[in-house]
């Protein structure tokens, strides 16, 4: 599976539309309401706030809730990526020692940051039933989307 230019630029346009209607989680849940029905792919989308030590579930769109709302940064492959700065792909979770069990159905993962000055401020976490279900263009993608959600994400930390 991948994300081509031809569906990239449409869907970060869609991105920059939902994020001049709405703010903070309410943006966030849009964004990730819309991946998940844009791209087969990608059945469950959820975006995390990194507060302090921890990876806090912000919003999220998919069949089932995880358990997985609170995660401590040194647990995990979304942890892995907010501790190293970088975008990680697992093409089968079954073989990560990082991998925290979400749902069964889960064969791959990816997991973006969202960084603010330099700094990870939380990342975008996708996950899907198929084997290696993520590419060089998915990183691509969802780079430039995780470029968009940092004040969103930053939004989320304040009440209401
Ligand atoms: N699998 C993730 C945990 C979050 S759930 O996928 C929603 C991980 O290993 O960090």
């Amino acid at each position: 599976m991948s994300v081509p230019e031809r569906r990239a630029v449409p869907s970060l346009l869609h991105v920059d539309s939902i994020l001049t209607h709405l703010r903070g989680r309410a943006a966030l849940q849009e964004v990730c309401r819309f991946l998940q029905a844009e791209f087969r792919h990608y059945p469950w989308v959820g975006v995390y706030r990194l507060e302090g030590e921890t990876l806090v579930l912000e919003a999220w769109e998919g069949v089932e809730a995880t358990e997985h709302t609170r995660i401590p940064l040194g647990k995990g492959i979304c942890g892995q990526a907010a501790r190293e700065n970088r975008t990680v792909i697992v093409d089968d979770v079954s073989a990560s020692p990082e991998y925290l069990a979400c749902f069964l159905s889960t064969r791959s993962e990816i997991v973006v940051p969202i960084f603010a000055g330099g700094a990870v401020v939380g990342e975008i976490d996708i996950d899907s039933d198929r084997l290696a279900a993520f590419d060089a263009s998915d990183r691509g993608f969802l780079e430039q989307v995780a470029g968009r959600l940092s004040a969103a994400v930053a939004a989320g930390a304040k009440p209401g």
